[in-house]
């Protein structure tokens, strides 16, 4: 059930009017109210910051549920990234700082980082790698996966980024669902200092994808992996055999950028698909206005770039805007509590944009960490993936921000492409809230019959129109795209729970539909269902989120046995190894439950809210469905 009655804090922080006279958005509501006169005339101004090959001749076509953006406008993505920078006065600004798990930085001015994308788009050429083919990065957070995507946008090519975290059977559906004719990879990853090879897990995966026609590896390991002949190449061999300059691809706005695969409610994982121009126009918007990306700042998303925020936040946006990004392969907490911090006063970085689940790893840990660095470079911090709860605002605040900065708390997800719900710089800040709609963004919270809940009252969070950096398609799945925008009034449903304040603030109370979010990390029960079936001990299995601390939510997992199998704890290490090895560690159940049945409906489908609402001894609910 949905509309609940939820009781709401009032408590609110008003930022220092500086922020929001400096801000590139100085009046959010005076914006809002420009969207609303004129929808296209907002996004046509917006568009016109960016360079366009050939002008666009119109702003958009809707015909539900397909749209158009930036009709016939043809453009680059790379070129707006990269040249348009190198062209003029960030010639020699830095593009990208690294830092590496061993402590080694790396940096490229924008005319670098041009010079190594063309060469590398030559490469993948060479490769026979031609406009609207499909290329797989699987790759650690390394300059190298940057230069890659950028590589494939030059020459149109799709890519489809795989965090590096994912298991060899969830990256051989992700390779053989968007048909990838070349992986692009490293030797290894290095995680605290350890090194955790990447190639094996690609070729377990490649057994039976038969569209690969060449692997890329980046070797960084002494003594360098072989490589076979004729299928293996190295990375900086393929850059090196080849051309420097790559003239940009002409690109229609709606030719397709990128497919990205996200959790499904069904074992299958769903290939997002966006395209160049409206995508292009709505994170350097988002970028702008809610990020207030300066020429002077230093900018870090801590996300990786296999997840819709790198996409976005890390990669695309903030180039166009021509801003410094910095990333690092790093984790959190290696090699002390402090590291993050350490970066933020030894490269002067000044947004942070990071998530609630690291946001409440460093509460834990405690305040003498930040506390011994300087973070006065700091002036946004920004949090996305899952609610920001209250808690982890105010230490985020308080501590990080020292009670003065602007804390963003950013809602989209990977089918939004862009940031849709936020508090922007400068307006009052409610803990626990998201905040309202951007400007260029209408939303409503419903209820079951679809129509509109009054505040105080949680429902289904809808889109209501369409915005340029939506989702065009799902790959080769158009009932499922059809799906989405089957709300009311042929809304976009974003599957999520909400309720608003008496002034629009929006908090965001969870998912609806079967997905689990751990540590904003996007998990599909059925997913890890299918894991654990697959393994020859489990008859049934069905998972379950179970609200956490630390990551938001974790994976419980009931798990049927097969005739003969016994319950051993070594057999519930199996099974969480099973998961780890196939989904990838960041799906592996924290607990495994042997039980002799599973509630079920009559027709057989697996009631997981019984489940859920036993092990937290709330009310299962209507129990009419049900089996026995
Ligand atoms: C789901 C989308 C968008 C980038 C990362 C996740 C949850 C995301 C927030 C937020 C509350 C949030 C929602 C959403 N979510 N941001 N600020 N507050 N919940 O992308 O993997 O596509 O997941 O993440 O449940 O639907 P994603």
């Amino acid at each position: 059930m949905s509309e609940k009655q939820v009781t709401l804090s009032k408590k609110t922080y008003l930022p220092d009017p500086h922020y929001r006279k400096e801000a590139w958005c100085k009046d959010a509501e005076h914006a809002y109210q420009g969207y609303l006169t004129d929808p296209d005339g907002f996004w046509a101004r917006i568009s016109h910051e960016l360079e366009w090959f050939e002008p666009w001749q119109k702003v958009k076509e809707w015909k539900h549920p397909f749209a158009r953006w930036f009709i016939n406008g043809k453009c680059n993505i790379s070129y707006n990234c990269l040249d348009r920078h190198s062209a003029g006065s960030r010639r020699n600004k830095v593009a990208l700082f690294w830092q590496g798990d061993d402590g080694t930085t790396r940096s490229y001015t924008y005319w670098q980082l041009l010079r190594e994308v063309e060469r590398f788009a030559n490469g993948l050429k060479s490769l026979g790698v031609a406009k609207g083919d499909c290329v797989c990065i699987y790759m650690p957070n390394v300059p190298e996966q940057v230069i890659a995507m950028l590589a494939c946008a030059r020459i149109g090519a799709v890519h489809s980024v795989v965090f590096a975290g994912f298991g060899s059977d969830a990256l051989h559906a992700r390779i053989t669902g968007a048909g990838a004719k070349v992986v692009i990879t490293a030797d290894a990853s290095i995680r605290r200092g350890k090194t955790i090879p990447l190639k094996p897990i690609l070729e377990e995966a490649l057994i039976d994808a038969t569209t690969v026609n060449y692997i890329v590896v980046l070797r960084t390991q002494n003594p360098k992996v072989s490589l076979l002949p004729e299928f293996e190449m190295d990375f900086y061999e393929l850059m090196d055999s080849v051309g420097k300059k790559c003239p940009p691809e002409n690109m229609d706005s709606e030719d397709p950028l990128f497919i990205l695969y996200t959790s499904g409610t069904t074992g299958q994982p769903k290939g997002i698909i966006h395209t160049t121009g409206g995508y292009m126009v709505g994170t350097y918007y988002t970028c702008k206005y809610v990020l207030d990306i300066k020429d002077s700042d230093v900018y870090w998303c801590t996300a990786d770039p296999g997840w819709i925020t790198g996409h976005s936040y890390i990669v695309y946006g903030p180039l166009l805007m021509g801003a410094t990004i910095f990333i690092t392969e790093g984790t959190p907490d290696y090699p002390d509590p402090g590291v993050w911090w350490s970066y933020i006063e030894q490269f002067g970085i000044s947004i942070m944009y990071t998530a609630p689940t690291a946001i409440r790893m460093f509460m834990r840990y405690g305040n003498e960490y930040p506390d011994k660095y300087n973070l006065e470079s700091l002036r946004l911090l920004g949090s996305v993936g899952e609610p920001l709860n209250p808690e982890a605002f105010e230490w985020f605040y308080h501590t990080i921000g020292k009670g003065k900065l602007p804390v963003v708390d950013t809602w989209w997800q990977t089918e939004t492409g862009m940031h849709m719900i936020t508090t922007m710089i400068g307006e009052p800040m409610k803990p626990g809230f998201a905040g309202k709609p951007i400007p260029g963004v209408l939303v409503d919270i419903v209820d079951k019959a679809g129509n509109p809940v009054p505040p105080g009252i949680s429902g289904q969070l809808i889109i209501k129109e369409p915005w340029p950096s939506m989702m065009r398609m799902v790959n080769q799945n158009e009932e499922r795209y059809r799906t989405y925008w089957s709300g009311p009034d042929n809304s976009f449903g974003a599957s999520d729970l909400a309720v608003r304040d008496e002034d629009g603030y929006i908090m965001i109370l969870g998912r609806s539909d079967d997905l689990i979010i751990v540590s904003g990390h996007n998990i599909g029960t059925a997913e890890v269902e299918s894991a654990l079936v697959s393994h020859k001990a489990v008859a049934e299995a069905a998972v379950v989120g179970i609200p956490d601390e630390m990551k938001g939510n974790r994976i419980l997992a009931f798990v049927l046995l097969r005739e003969g199998q016994i319950e051993t704890p070594k057999l519930k290490q199996d099974l969480i190894y099973h998961v780890r090895i196939t989904l990838g560690p960041i799906a592996i159940p924290s607990e495994i439950r042997v039980v002799d049945s599973l509630p079920k409906t009559r027709s057989g489908k697996i009631m997981r809210r019984v489940l859920r609402a036993v092990e937290l001894g709330e009310d299962p609910g209507d129990l009419s469905t049900i089996e026995e």
